[in-house]
């Protein structure tokens, strides 16, 4: 069967990856891909966020029997509805299901509804009632843009001052553009005696009826060592994790995903694909921070390689409506992805800056994200440019495999974290 991949970072990498291994697969055709994915993939140069000119290009390979979209700017626009209109077989949730990640003011409304344990907040439409909201409320705060902003549409603001600025930012300035047209007001959650609460990204299949969680993993939001910094896509992550056993997962199975996938079908808007939960431990139990409506990146670059069934088998059952039937299964271990990142990311970066990658030990993983070759030399091509991923016994041993690789790889201004997974690690 050949397949098109929707995407070009570190987890479309992954995602490929995967998919090359399935005895079923046949071509490979990723839109837009990078250096990395050309390895495995055929490279299409199409832009994925126009709905039409996609649909017109599977149109046109009807060699292509499946569409397999990543990212979620293009399932909010509905990539899924206008390929599965022209008649194409599609892993990925339609527009009115992704909007549980495009629209916060939605999926905050949902969980209200359904009682699904996440943080109380109000939603604004205009600046003078969000202010004098604000004016009233405790702090720190959090302010969110209700629509996808690359991961930074949130602020947490420890103060007035602060979330008077944010506000002024979000819906004045609309320094997210339409994102922030309406504004989520929320509550910080915290843990245990006002300490920062832990927090694990746990991604799940879904075809509407059954709900599979993958393995729990967590991500590093922060640019720099300490959770200091601005936030980004994600500097690294690591599975599993130890606060989240059995009896977290059973808990969130109960009051969490099973609850989501019944609320989802309850509005008419049933969700077929990878559903995110972003969860944060607190005193009064598991709470939702965020859904995603796909994959996570980097969780992925973690989750993915610890994965023994076939990826494809997996797709394919999400799309026909019989998870149930399959049998998912993991490797016992752990996986540590550490993100190396153009000088000044999340703000501005230079691109185009050679990559010289020495010999890397056998069993590393090295996912590509922003990259590309030109005359033959690789070069960075974004803010994330490689995830550099590890298995080990333990998140100690994982980590350590993977800084070692790292120290052979370099470009101009490269920089990463180097704590990732160190809190686990003693
Ligand atoms: P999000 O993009 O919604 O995942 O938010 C980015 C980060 O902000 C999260 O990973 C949390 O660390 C933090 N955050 C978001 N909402 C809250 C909240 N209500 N309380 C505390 N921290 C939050
Ligand atoms: N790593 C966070 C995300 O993919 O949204």
């Amino acid at each position: 069967m050949n397949i098109l991949v929707i995407g070009n970072g570190g987890r479309e990498h992954a995602i490929v990856s995967a998919l090359a291994k399935s005895p079923k697969a046949g071509k490979i055709y990723c839109m837009k891909g990078n250096a990395g994915i050309a390895e495995l993939a055929e490279l299409v140069d199409v832009d994925y966020c126009d709905l039409k000119a996609v649909g017109d290009w599977v149109d046109a390979h009807p060699d292509v029997e499946y569409t397999v979209i990543a990212p979620d700017d293009p399932l909010a626009l509905g990539l899924a509805d206008e390929l599965e209109g022209r008649g194409h077989r599609v892993f990925g949730p339609n527009k009115r299901a992704a909007e549980i990640e495009s629209s916060k003011a939605f999926a905050k409304a949902l969980m209200k509804k359904y009682g699904i344990p996440t943080a109380k907040y109000e939603v604004f439409s205009d600046h003078e009632s969000a202010l004098a909201y604000v004016r009233r409320g405790n702090f720190p705060v959090v302010l969110k843009a209700d629509g996808l902003a690359l991961g930074k549409g949130v602020l947490i603001c420890e103060n007035l001052q602060q979330a008077e600025d944010g506000l002024r930012q979000i819906m004045l300035d609309k320094a997210f553009g339409a994102a922030g047209n309406k504004v989520v007001v929320e509550e910080f959650l915290t843990g245990k005696e006002f300490t920062p609460g832990e927090e694990v990204s746990v991604l799940a299949f879904t075809d509407g009826k059954t709900i599979v969680p993958m393995i729990p993993s967590c991500d590093h939001k922060r640019a720099h060592d300490g959770d200091k910094g601005l936030n980004t896509g994600g500097m690294g992550t690591f599975t599993p994790c130890p606060f989240y056993g059995r009896e977290e997962a059973d808990e969130v199975m109960q009051k969490i995903m099973l609850p989501t996938v019944a609320a989802m079908n309850a509005e008419g808007r049933p969700f077929k694909g990878v559903l995110y939960f972003g969860l944060m431990r607190t005193p009064e139990g598991m709470k939702v921070v965020e859904y995603n409506s796909r994959f996570g990146d980097p969780e992925t670059q973690v989750v993915l390689p610890m994965l023994k069934t076939d990826l494809l088998e997996i797709f394919e059952a999400v799309t026909d409506g019989r998870l149930a039937d399959i049998k998912i299964e993991w490797e016992e271990g752990a996986c540590v992805c550490v993100v190396l990142a153009s000088g000044g990311y999340p703000v501005k970066y230079e691109k185009g800056k050679e990559i010289f990658i020495g010999q890397l030990d056998e069993g590393v993983l090295l996912y590509h994200a922003g990259t590309k070759r030109e005359g033959g030399v690789l070069k960075t091509n974004g803010g994330r440019v490689l995830n550099v991923c590890a298995k080990g016994r333990t998140v100690a041993e994982a980590r350590e495999k993977a800084y070692e690789n790292v120290k052979k790889i370099r470009f101009d201004g490269m920089y990463y974290r180097t704590d990732i997974g160190i809190k686990y690690s003693k």
